[in-house]
């Protein structure tokens, strides 16, 4: 089926009691059993809950995976992919990540004999120096967080197949809407659920989608083993925040390529970063590997001052942390997001004190611009 029919009918079944059109929220921590060894296929809900096993379907299907897994967060999920791995294994990650999951691998699992190197995943040679002979994983975002630079998923999965490594990649920027990495050739997908897939702003979530049925296993025990779960009431709500993804992220789309032209033209925007530009530098391959740019857009302003000006000028655009929600946020990386990241790290991968993001939500798209340009002049 396509994308709109599996987003709103893959594990959405109506319920078989009762009929309900919409999958209940099991808000239960045990499921009683008819005699010893006797039960409908759910025990404990940390290990099984039927609204997280909609929800885990639906998500499987959406990134066209055979096996998906839901967690807390996303960090969770980031946290649980990792114990995959043991003391000893190395790790290539992208040099531009998400910093929540820059902070987890250097203050959390290097503690725990994980060893990490960083490379600019957009230029593959570099990634192929990182390799070591005990390289396990490649792990990637693309577009990255906040300057939307662009790594060749198939290429990538190339380089890390050929060094006897796996692939993963943060896909929570584009959703699986927009790009569908195991399509590419990689091998684990990772979401923050809390951005685009619930889309609302009103949970946090994580997930893990993949094909390899030993490595889902193994992600399964270990999802019930350390137990960052996703509950019932969030699954839900991501469950319900899906059945509208498609609609909602071809107005993000729309939205997102309005205002990063507004942007471009705008006198006192020195830098716009959108895929969706023909001026990004990797516009091509954008558009070979996604079928849209989404929502997320940074720009330069010059100067802390300046970002500080547009950030507490703003009316209609809300100062907050996160992105993918149907209200627009605005954020400075710098002090934000990325705080976590050190300074010279971030003048590295252009996370200037000047530089602020956009998650551009689905509002009337001149009144986003009408706002942006009122706090824009105020430079
Ligand atoms: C790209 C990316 N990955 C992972 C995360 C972590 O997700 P969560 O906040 O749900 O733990 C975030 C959060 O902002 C993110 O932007």
């Amino acid at each position: 089926m396509g994308f709109s029919t599996d987003a709103i009918h893959v594990g959405q079944e109506p319920d078989a009691t009762t009929g309900a059109i919409i999958v209940p929220i099991y808000q239960t921590s045990t499921f009683v059993q008819e005699a010893l060894g006797k039960h409908k296929g759910y025990e404990y809900a940390r290990t099984s809950n039927p609204t997280r096993v909609a929800l885990e379907r639906n998500l499987a299907a959406l990134e066209r995976a055979r096996f998906g897994f839901a967690f807390a967060s996303g960090m969770a999920a980031i946290n649980a992919l990792m114990t995959l791995f043991k003391a000893g294994d190395h790790i290539v990650a992208g040099h531009n990540l998400y910093g929540g999951s820059f902070r987890l691998f250097e203050r959390v699992l290097k503690d725990f004999g994980l060893a990490f190197s960083y490379a600019n995943t957009c230029r593959l040679g570099e990634v192929e120096t990182a390799f070591r002979p005990h390289t396990r994983l490649l792990f990637i975002e693309t577009p990255t967080n906040p300057v939307m630079e662009i790594t060749d998923i198939a290429a990538a999965a190339a380089v890390a197949h050929r060094h006897g490594a796996l692939l993963a990649v943060d896909n929570t920027f584009m959703s699986p809407y927009f790009q569908r990495p195991l399509e590419l050739g990689a091998d684990m997908v990772v979401h923050s659920t809390t951005k685009y897939l619930n889309g609302h702003s009103d949970g946090v979530g994580g997930a893990v989608t993949l094909n390899d049925a030993a490595l889902a296993e193994r992600l399964k025990f270990l999802q019930n083993a350390a137990g960052a779960i996703l509950g019932p009431f969030d699954s839900w709500l991501v469950l319900r925040g899906v059945k509208t993804l498609a609609v909602r992220m071809e107005r993000h789309n729309q939205n997102g390529l309005a205002v990063a032209q507004f942007l471009a033209r705008h006198p006192k925007v020195k830098k716009v970063h959108y895929p969706g530009l023909t001026s990004h530098p990797q516009h091509e391959l954008a558009r070979k590997q996604m079928s849209g740019f989404g929502g997320m857009i940074a720009f330069e302003t010059g100067s802390l001052e300046n970002a500080r000006t547009v950030l507490n000028s703003v009316r209609l655009c809300s100062l907050a942390e996160s992105l993918g929600g149907v209200e627009t946020l605005i954020s400075h990386p710098a002090t934000m997001t990325h705080a976590s990241v050190p300074a010279e790290e971030r003048q590295r991968i252009g996370i200037t004190d000047g530089l602020v993001r956009i998650s551009v939500g689905i509002e009337d798209v001149e009144d986003l611009i009408s706002d942006l340009d009122q706090a824009l002049v105020r430079i």
